[in-house]
């Protein structure tokens, strides 16, 4: 797959981030990843497409309902850790494939439930990823997203998006708010079946740890370092809107996840 930038710096961004976001999602994440999956209500014998999957996040949850999955990522490092785990789990098989959220290879009307997680701020032209999950979807199937949302207010905004560049090379686009996320969603005129946006306790520590920066190892740590002093300045004040808080020994941060459940008419 040719890719032009900025898409070839996502690919290669989560490339190299396969395997610490990996061990977050398997590890900590796992009981959240189940109780979002519930949420949708997947049946059994449903044919489900998981969109930017990562390793597996979702689509290795939907199969376990007996779902025909399918799950593309633009990362093929993302695809090898889904086979992976996939395997290790001994889930039924999967049809995992290298793909572009923003032009899929796979025909119209076909899928029963569409879901995508944590991956719009990476799409530079989410209205197009947004008619592609609408273009695959059939009549009368569902629409899954679950997003963390950018604050409503600006300035929080802005310094969030800042933090996430600085943390990514310069790579990740824009954290949407919720009010942007749905109207993405309206534009396409798809029906509203179920909404809700909860506060999800990050720990600092895996945030940094998915920091990627130029050069080695040492200069990783030093962009860790950098990124921690910039996080706790934005406590202060509450600069980004992470209400950041010492608990237990550890720093946390807090999400705004908003889970949306569409239907196409
Ligand atoms: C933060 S991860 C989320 C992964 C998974 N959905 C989850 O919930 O754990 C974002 C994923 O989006 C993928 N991605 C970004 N842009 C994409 C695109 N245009 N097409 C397909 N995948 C894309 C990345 O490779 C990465 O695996």
């Amino acid at each position: 797959m040719a890719l032009t930038e900025p898409k070839a710096g996502v690919q290669r961004l989560f490339n190299r981030l396969s395997g610490p976001y990996a061990r977050v999602v398997f590890s900590r994440l796992q009981r959240e990843t189940q109780a979002d999956v519930a949420w949708v209500h997947p049946r059994a014998g449903e044919k489900v497409l998981d969109l930017a999957c990562g390793p597996g996040t979702l689509a290795l949850e939907l199969v376990g309902y007996g779902c025909r999955v399918y799950a593309v990522d633009l990362a093929e490092q993302m695809i090898a850790r889904a086979q992976v785990a996939r395997r290790r789990r001994r889930c039924p098989p999967v049809h995992f494939a290298v793909a572009d959220v923003e032009q899929l290879p796979l025909p119209g009307d076909v899928f029963d439930l569409v879901a995508c997680a944590f991956s719009f701020a990476d799409f530079p032209a989410p209205v197009q990823a947004v008619a592609e999950m609408c273009r695959v979807t059939r009549r009368g199937g569902r629409r899954a997203v679950l997003e963390a949302v950018a604050p409503e207010d600006p300035a929080q905004s802005a310094e969030l998006d800042r933090l996430e560049r600085l943390r990514s090379a310069g790579v990740s686009a824009h954290l949407l708010s919720l009010t942007e996320l749905t109207a993405l969603f309206r534009q396409a005129s798809l029906e509203l079946l179920d909404a809700k946006v909860s506060e999800r306790k990050r720990r600092l520590e895996d945030w940094l740890g998915a920091a990627v920066g130029e050069g080695g190892v040492p200069a990783q740590r030093r962009l860790q370092r950098h990124l921690r002093v910039k996080l706790l300045e934005t406590a202060r004040g509450d600069a980004a809107g992470l209400h950041i808080e010492r608990h237990r020994g550890h720093w946390f941060f807090s999400a705004k996840v908003a889970q949306l459940l569409w239907r196409k008419p």
